[in-house]
């Protein structure tokens, strides 16, 4: 009986050993991932002083970046919190205290919005960089041009900080990739010429981030955020969108009240989408309705 207990104590010494051993492995491994420094050639951009440009600019800057940085771009705190995960605060924007605005170059903005990377060349971890790095290079200057234009507000956001068990989630896969890792990192875009057509529609889709919710072919997805469950719906024709007209679309996205009357609760951003001019949205259907017609996306 001794020896017995004795050899399954053994068994059980070494499996612990085995998994303490495969968690450091795992551990090195995502840390490595998620502190990699990249080195890329950010554009050299030239920005507009028109106040045309400018004011383009904090029309993208209003429907894309306040959802997630605040109304006046000073930073949102617990963007991300999940405790066993770890937390982010989304930075100021502004040149205030705790802010980026005063020591950002171009370069620096570029490097984040277009490549997900901060001033070392580490993963930055905002989800919407995969639809970011599609903006032209003339509207992404814009978008800095007017950056640079916002009042300063004083606002200290924290430092991201991630857990060890993270490390590990992040190499096996449990927490997504990082956009840093996923998006090409090509030093020019160009944009097709604004106005009501499904090609512009497509580049509103792509620089804004419909695909990162609702699926790289637009059929619905699961949440970008890996602590949330809910899947978004299809908005190619195999979806509702099939049987509502122009205005049914745009009157959704302005008022968050789809034709048969669901109230669209605030994981779609519909409030930021509200600002879209009209030749935008007008875009962004025709596109919809060019699009293929795919079943609702399932897990
Ligand atoms: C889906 C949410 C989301 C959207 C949309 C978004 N951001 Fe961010 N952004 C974040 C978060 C979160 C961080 C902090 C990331 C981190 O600390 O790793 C961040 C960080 C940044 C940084 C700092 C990068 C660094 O070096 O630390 C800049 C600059 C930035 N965002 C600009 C923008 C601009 C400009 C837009 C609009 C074109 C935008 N963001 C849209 C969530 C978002
Ligand atoms: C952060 C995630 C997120 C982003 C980004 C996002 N959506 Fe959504 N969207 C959702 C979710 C979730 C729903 C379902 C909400 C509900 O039913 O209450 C939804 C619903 C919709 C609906 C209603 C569809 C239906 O069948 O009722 C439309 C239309 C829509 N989104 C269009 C867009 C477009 C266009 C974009 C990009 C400009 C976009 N969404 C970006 C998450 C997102």
């Amino acid at each position: 009986m001794k020896k017995i207990l004795k050899r399954i104590g053994i068994v059980l010494g070494s499996l612990i050993e085995l998994l303490l051993i495969a968690g450091v492995v795992l551990y090195l491994m995502g840390q490595a991932r998620m502190n990699k420094v990249y080195t890329v050639e950010p554009s050299n951009l030239t920005l507009p002083t028109d106040a045309e440009s400018i004011e383009y600019g904090r029309h993208r800057a209003e429907t894309l970046c306040q959802g997630c940085h605040g109304a006046d771009l000073s930073g949102v705190e617990n963007w991300f919190t999940a405790p066993p995960i770890g937390r982010i605060d989304s930075a100021n924007l502004t040149s205030g205290e705790g802010g980026l605005g005063a020591d950002f170059t171009t370069e620096d903005y570029v490097r984040a919005i277009r490549h997900g990377i901060d001033q070392e060349g580490k993963p930055i971890f905002m989800v919407a960089v995969p639809a970011t790095a599609q903006l032209s290079d003339e509207d992404l200057a814009s978008i800095i041009a007017y950056l640079k234009t916002i009042p300063p507000v004083d606002h200290v956001v924290q430092e991201r900080y991630f857990t060890p068990l993270s490390y590990i989630m992040f190499a096996v896969g449990m927490l997504g990739d990082m956009p840093a890792e996923v998006v090409s990192h090509d030093a020019h875009v160009t944009a097709p010429e604004r106005g009501v057509s499904a090609e512009y529609g497509e580049y509103m889709v792509n620089t804004n981030d419909c695909r990162v919710c609702h699926g790289p072919n637009l059929n619905g997805g699961k949440s970008p955020d890996p602590t949330a469950t809910w899947i978004s719906p299809n908005l190619t024709p195999g979806g509702e969108l099939a049987f509502w007209t122009e205005d049914e679309f745009i009157n959704t996205l302005r008022t968050g009240i789809t034709p048969s009357g669901h109230q669209l609760n605030d994981n779609m951003p519909w409030k930021d989408y509200r600002n879209f001019y009209d030749d935008e949205l007008k875009a962004i259907w025709l596109y919809l309705q060019s699009l293929p017609k795919l079943e609702q996306y399932t897990e």
